[in-house]
């Protein structure tokens, strides 16, 4: 057995100072982490559902937000794409080690326009073009040799139909601070008759 029970880490945050608007306090938390995390603050876990009720979940990298919600880009034919397009609902969690928070967030899952997907897949670096180019993300790879002759040979990358970006608009938000003694602090935020309204949660 690898016994983990000892384990234990004490947390140093200080209660949480909720503001009426989430999007205002994900911003501002999102800066926070941005100032201490050394590798890819920016990335979160996607959780989707499939046909059969079983969640799946995997980081993906978010790219921008703004109160409209939520961008990432990935494959639309990928598994998570698949499940997507059946189920609309989905999870967002940040976990920032180094500020001691996480972040939950439901929404729904839209596609961004055509338009949007091309400004940003033509501001990536060519080398990141030509793999989505490529790539049928999630399905068996026969060949890894014939892969990388596949990406070699591509001249001018263009936008498959099939890779762009997704929209997640939030309609419930958590946020969760590590504090001392394992009294942590939380504060979910729902839409109550059109407007954001916030509770605190036991730890
Ligand atoms: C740090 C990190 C960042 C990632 N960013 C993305 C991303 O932005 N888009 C994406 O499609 N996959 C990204 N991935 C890969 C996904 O986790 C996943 O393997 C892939 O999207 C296939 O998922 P699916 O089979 O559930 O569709 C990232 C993985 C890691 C570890």
């Amino acid at each position: 057995m690898y016994n983990l029970s000892d384990y234990r880490k004490n947390y140093s945050g200080k209660v949480i100072i909720a503001r009426k608007n989430p999007f205002k306090l994900f911003e501002k938390w999102f800066q926070e982490a941005e100032k201490f995390e050394s590798f890819e603050v920016n990335a979160m876990v996607l959780s989707t559902v499939d046909e059969q009720l079983q969640p799946h979940s995997r980081v993906v990298l978010l790219k921008s937000f703004s109160e409209k919600g939520f961008v990432f880009f990935t494959h639309y034919s990928s598994a998570k794409g698949k499940q997507i397009e059946h189920n609309q609902k989905v999870s967002l969690l940040f976990f920032w080690q180094t500020t001691e928070r996480q972040v939950r967030i439901l929404g729904t899952c839209q596609k961004i326009s055509a338009a949007e997907s091309d400004k940003y897949f033509y501001s990536r670096p060519v080398e990141s073009q030509k793999s989505a180019m490529i790539s049928k993300q999630s399905e068996i790879l026969p060949s890894r040799a014939a892969l990388i002759r596949q990406f070699k040979n591509i001249k001018h990358p263009v936008r498959p139909e099939t890779w762009g970006g997704y929209l997640v608009v939030p309609y419930y938000f958590e946020f969760w601070q590590g504090m001392p003694s394992r009294l942590h602090d939380r504060v979910a935020y729902s839409i109550v008759q059109g407007e954001w309204s916030h509770v605190r949660l036991y730890p």
